[in-house]
């Protein structure tokens, strides 16, 4: 049976979008941005998009295009014992949905709170206290929050309405999930450079602090950053790319992908940092005492400056509104393609049927997800996910850029991408998968790591971070374990030499 097929270009180049920008573009890039150097901060983050981002983005999608598999196949037909990179891969992107469908359940209760703007009185108390319920320490669990499981079985239900017919209903809703939070962040963007102090908000954001880029860590940062928003090393691309003909253009492909994306963090910089600017001129405060990344932005700083907004409840609840369908639709595409890549692995592997499967593994994502949805969940949340959302992406990424680049040969691919695409690639790309990108991340992970020494994450107890990095060191036992189960698919390992001849067009 002929592997399913995207349904138009477009197609595939919003679903892959769609994956890059996520809710770390409206969280993550601002606040990295901010506490780099503002506008010098752009200097490493283009060079790192262009000289490490741009073609691992390209080899992903070209591995997956030209073998038509899914990342442990791939990896497997690459070379046998490299599939465990793969499985290593699709496992933490497994993990991950666990909690980020939680979040997405944490957005869906904030659309209904947007009614009235709820959380006016008092955003951080609503937020830890009315809404989380937050209990003492990670050492204490309590109860289920009922709203986020509800907004989680919301989630999971959407996400297999959407992946429940592979290519032709995800390609139906990104139609719409993509080009809806890019329109939404523009008006957020409008509405928040027209208010008072925005401009000292986005001075912060841009005025450029070129000393900064003598540090080390801001390159660091830089790379990881790069990294994270593109969605590369879960296996995503490849996946993605695998639902392509074998002679689709590739190089260009990457190009507009990653252009797109970091427009969108641009956008979103400047819709958050704008009514940062504004909130701070409200209460009469540096900017610097309002910034804030991650949940903390999302859930308390940014309704907080909602709540200030002029022109009373009703605009501020349309407002409030926006902001969470943006963060909702911007999101759900990220989620979704984690699941995806989960599914072509465990389809080429063992023939389950996609149905069957995504019923499963929603139901399973689900309850695993309970933990995250308890009075404790959210230390649970953001230790899981310091582990696995630093350390296993970048140990991933070194791994995946030696199997491809040294043992199925940058070369070799870079030949291939060149006889599909529109814009011909230099030796610069082999010189990048080779050298620069393993010995980058390598850098980045040693940073990292003597950061964590330093100072325990969080200020959380010894035995909880333990316990995180137990889960860490779990992913590739995992790997091996699925990687030795012998495949229900007699070519699982052909191998198989990327060119356009057979099943090519
Ligand atoms: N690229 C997404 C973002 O920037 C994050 C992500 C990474 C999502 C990996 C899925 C997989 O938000």
């Amino acid at each position: 049976m002929a592997r399913e097929k995207w349904g138009s270009r477009w197609a595939f180049i919003l679903a892959a979008v769609g994956s890059a920008a996520g809710l770390g573009n409206a969280w993550r890039f601002p606040y990295m941005a901010y506490s780099n150097g503002g506008g010098a901060f752009y200097v490493p983050y283009f060079i790192a998009l262009f000289l490490a981002g741009i073609p691992l983005l390209m080899a992903e999608f070209a591995i997956g295009q030209g073998l038509q598999s899914s990342a442990p196949k791939s990896m497997g037909k690459i070379k046998k014992g490299a599939e465990i990179i793969g499985w290593w891969a699709v496992i933490t992107g497994a993990l991950i949905t666990f909690y980020y469908n939680v979040i997405m359940a944490y957005i869906f209760n904030y659309l209904y709170y947007s009614f009235g703007v709820s959380w006016k009185d008092d955003p951080n108390n609503f937020f830890f206290g009315k809404f989380l319920q937050v209990s003492s320490g990670p050492g204490e669990l309590g109860g289920l929050r009922w709203p986020i499981v509800i907004g989680l079985a919301v989630t999971w239900l959407w996400i297999y309405f959407i992946l429940r017919k592979g290519t032709s209903s995800v390609g139906k809703t990104v139609m719409w999930t993509v080009p809806l939070p890019v329109i939404l962040l523009i008006i957020l963007g409008i509405r928040g450079i027209t208010l008072e102090g925005a401009a000292e908000g986005l001075n912060f954001l841009f005025q450029p602090n070129f000393e900064k880029l003598v540090e080390p860590r801001v390159w660091a940062n830089a790379f990881g950053q790069i990294f994270f928003t593109l969605s590369l090393a879960f296996g995503i691309m490849i996946a993605y790319g695998s639902y392509n003909k074998k002679n689709e253009d590739v190089a260009n492909n990457a190009i507009i992908t990653a252009l797109g994306n970091s427009a969108t963090s641009y956008l979103a910089g400047i819709a958050v940092f704008s009514v940062l600017g504004y909130m701070a001129t409200q209460l009469s405060v540096p900017v610097n005492e309002v910034v804030k990344g991650g949940i903390g932005l999302a859930f308390v700083v940014y309704p907080k400056a909602i709540s200030l907004f002029p022109g009373g409840v009703i605009v501020q609840s349309i407002i409030g509104l926006s902001f969470f369908v943006m963060l909702l639709t911007l999101g759900i595409d990220s989620a979704f393609s984690l699941v995806e890549a989960v599914e072509a692995a465990a389809e080429d592997k063992f023939k389950i049927n996609k149905k069957a499967f995504l019923i499963g593994f929603s139901i399973f994502g689900f309850a695993a997800g309970l933990l995250y949805s308890t009075q404790g969940g959210l230390y649970w949340l953001d230790i899981i996910d310091h582990f696995l959302g630093t350390y296993a992406l970048l140990i991933v990424g070194i791994l995946e850029a030696i199997v491809i680049g040294w043992i199925f040969g940058a070369e070799e691919l870079r030949k291939y991408i060149n006889q599909v695409s529109e814009v011909k690639i230099g030796k610069w790309f082999n010189f990048s998968i080779k050298y620069l990108i393993p010995v980058v991340l390598l850098i980045v992970l040693v940073l990292t790591f003597s950061d964590e020494l330093k100072e325990p994450y969080g200020g959380y107890p010894s035995w909880a971070l333990w316990t995180g990095f137990f889960v860490l060191i779990a992913t590739p036992i995992l790997a091996i374990i699925f990687a030795k189960i012998p495949p229900k698919d007699n070519n699982y390992y052909k191998k198989a030499k990327i060119d356009l001849e057979e099943g090519g067009m």
